[in-house]
């Protein structure tokens, strides 16, 4: 498979990427809200924000811009003909909105933490101050990660819909082809 995209297909540099942010996306979700409605003690949540979360988050932020770098690199496989412009829209505006949560996610994570004087140290390795020790901001960032989170539900339930609808009902490639090949067969 080439690494490179082409006009009618995902090279296997985009599929890699798009398929590790999905699964580490996930895992941010069972984690945050396994915490978020208090599922599991305060002294787990600090076990797994410290060996998953906050590591985790930080990998996707440094993806997700070698992803755009990518992206706006290389050619981009057009959304199948038959698509009508409302489905076009809803389609690229979930996109962006996918973009927009991988950088604004882990960002207002970390800027929350220093906003509380505590350090953001990925695999031992401290990250830059973000609004260091500005208490009110921690607020606002801790909710903002919040209202990106439930919209994220929102928006990935159309994305996955959209995704088996081009498979089942319309029978295109658009699945196909973001799939390792062989994975999903043609009719
Ligand atoms: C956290 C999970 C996910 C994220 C963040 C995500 C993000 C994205 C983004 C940003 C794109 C646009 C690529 C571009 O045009 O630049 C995309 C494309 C795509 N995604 Fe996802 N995705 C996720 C999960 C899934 C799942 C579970 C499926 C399948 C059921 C899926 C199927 C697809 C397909 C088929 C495309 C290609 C659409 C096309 O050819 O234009 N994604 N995804
Ligand atoms: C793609 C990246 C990320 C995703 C998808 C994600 C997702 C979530 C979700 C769904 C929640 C539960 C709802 C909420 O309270 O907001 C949460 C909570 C949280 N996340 Fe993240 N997160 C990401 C990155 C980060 C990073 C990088 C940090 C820290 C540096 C972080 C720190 C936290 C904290 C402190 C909570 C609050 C837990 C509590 O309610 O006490 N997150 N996250």
């Amino acid at each position: 498979m080439p690494l490179s995209n082409s006009a009618d297909g995902w090279g296997a540099v985009s599929k890699v990427l798009h398929w590790l942010a999905a699964g580490i996306i996930l895992a941010q979700f069972v984690t945050g809200f396994l915490r978020y409605f208090k599922i599991v003690s305060a002294d787990t949540w600090a076990l797994f924000y410290s060996y998953w979360h906050m590591p985790a988050g930080i990998v996707v932020l440094a993806l997700v811009f070698f992803r755009l770098a990518w992206r706006f690199s290389q050619p981009h496989p057009e959304l199948p003909e038959h698509m009508r412009w409302w489905e076009r829209l809803a389609a690229n505006g979930a996109h962006v909105y996918l973009y927009t949560a991988m950088v604004f996610m882990p960002l207002t994570g970390w800027a929350g933490f220093n906003a509380l004087k505590i350090e953001v140290n990925p695999f031992g390795v401290n990250l830059p101050h973000l609004f260091w020790d500005i208490r009110p901001v921690s607020f606002v960032m801790a909710d903002i990660h919040l209202y990106i989170a439930f919209g994220l539900v929102l928006v990935l339930l159309l994305h996955v819909i959209g995704a088996l609808k081009h498979h089942i009902v319309d029978r295109d490639d658009t699945l196909r082809r973001m799939m390792p090949k062989g994975w999903l067969k043609a009719d």
